[in-house]
C-alpha cells in the first residue's frame, strides 16, 4: 500500500467517515481512508501513522449490538458487522508507529460524557498497540447528525497537526 498514513474509520450515518475524510486532507497525499470493515489487522509496511476514528456508542466505543441499535433508529444496513472495538482485538500495530483516536459524539453539555476516542485510546495504550499521540472528539447536533458547523474545517486542522506532532510521518 503506497501510503505513510491510514485512517481507520467505523461510521454508521457518515458524520464520523466525513471527519475522516477532512483528517486524511489534514495530513496530506500520502494518506488512504479505509473503513472499519475493510482495514487489514495488521498495518501494511510503510505506514507510520494510524488514525482511528469511530462513533460513541453508549458512553463508549461501538459494540454489534449498539449498531444494531443504529440501523433501528435509521442508518443504513451494512455497517454494523465490524467497529473499531473489533479492530483492536484483532489489530498489529507495530510500536514504532503512531496511533491518534477521534470520535463524533453527541453537543449536549456533559449529559454523555463518554467517549470512543478515549476508549480507543486506552486500549491502544493497554495493549501496545502503537504509540498514541493525540485524542480528540467531534460533535454533532443529533443521534444521525448531521455535524455542528465548523468541525470538518477542525477535523482538518487536527490532521495537519498530526502531522507536525507525529514523530514518523515524513
Ligand atoms: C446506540 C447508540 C448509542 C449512542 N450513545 C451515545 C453516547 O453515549 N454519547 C454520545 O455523545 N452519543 C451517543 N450516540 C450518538 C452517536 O455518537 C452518533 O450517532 C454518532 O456520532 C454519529 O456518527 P456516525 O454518523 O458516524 O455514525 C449514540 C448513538 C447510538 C446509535
Amino acid at each position: 500500500m503506497n501510503t505513510n498514513a491510514l485512517v481507520i474509520v467505523e461510521s454508521m450515518w457518515g458524520n464520523t467517515r466525513a471527519v475522516a475524510e477532512a483528517v486524511a486532507a489534514g495530513i496530506g497525499a500520502e494518506c488512504t481512508v479505509l473503513d472499519v470493515q475493510d482495514a487489514p489487522s495488521t498495518v501494511p509496511d510503510g505506514v507510520s501513522l494510524v488514525v482511528l476514528g469511530g462513533p460513541t456508542h453508549a458512553l463508549s466505543m461501538s459494540r454489534q449490538r449498539t449498531r444494531e441499535g443504529a440501523v433501528e433508529q435509521g442508518a443504513p444496513a451494512g455497517h454494523s458487522a465490524r467497529g473499531l472495538r473489533e479492530w483492536l482485538g484483532e489489530a498489529a500495530v507495530g510500536e514504532a508507529i503512531d496511533v491518534a483516536t477521534f470520535d463524533t459524539k453527541v453537543l449536549k453539555g456533559r449529559r454523555f460524557a463518554g467517549s470512543a476516542a478515549k476508549a480507543a485510546a486506552k486500549s491502544v495504550q493497554r495493549h501496545d498497540l502503537g504509540h498514541l499521540v493525540a485524542t480528540e472528539d467531534f460533535y454533532v447536533s443529533g443521534t444521525a447528525g448531521p455535524l455542528v458547523p465548523g468541525e470538518l474545517e477542525r477535523a482538518r486542522e487536527w490532521g495537519s497537526h498530526l502531522v507536525e506532532i507525529s514523530s514518523t510521518i515524513a
